[in-house]
């Protein structure tokens, strides 16, 4: 099984950006944590980060042919508008889970809603990297 993990806008800035609400590890240390937990469980993982909407959709595009079962999404703050990753969710024959570092929900009002999680299998939001694993063991148990 292969799982990619996508990241989207500011993500490659976290560890710098915002450390109260976002911690201190950089991206590169949560994929590191990820790849550890993604051995343990004998499944395969993919990164990708952007902060191109278009990359992001080209990704999701590829994912099954490049040998994907399943997208773990952290879209950034295109969670909030973006019909286009919406459509290329359902676009494609693949699962996706969206996955937030922070609880989106008791934030400010505009990041309350998520645009795309109607077209994913749910949302994982508030346990920081956690939700990442949490979402790669739904894959690998289901
Ligand atoms: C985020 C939450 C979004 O509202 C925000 O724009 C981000 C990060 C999170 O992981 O908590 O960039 O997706």
């Amino acid at each position: 099984m292969k799982i990619f993990i996508i990241n989207g806008a500011n993500l490659n800035m976290i560890g710098k950006r915002e450390p109260n609400i976002y911690g201190s590890e950089s991206l590169d240390d949560i994929n590191k944590y990820i790849k550890i937990k993604a051995d343990e469980l004998g499944i395969e993982v993919g990164f990708f980060q952007s902060n191109i909407e278009g990359e992001i959709i080209n990704f999701i595009h590829n994912a099954k042919d490049n040998g994907g079962n399943g997208i773990i999404l952290n879209p950034g703050a295109f969670t909030h508008y973006s019909y286009a990753i919406h459509d290329a969710i359902t676009s494609v024959d693949i699962p996706v889970i969206e996955v937030h570092l922070s609880n989106i929900h008791k934030r400010e009002e505009f990041r309350h809603k998520s645009v795309l999680v109607d077209a994913c299998l749910g949302q994982v939001s508030g346990f920081g990297k956690y939700g990442y694993i949490m979402a790669l063991e739904y894959f690998v148990n289901k």
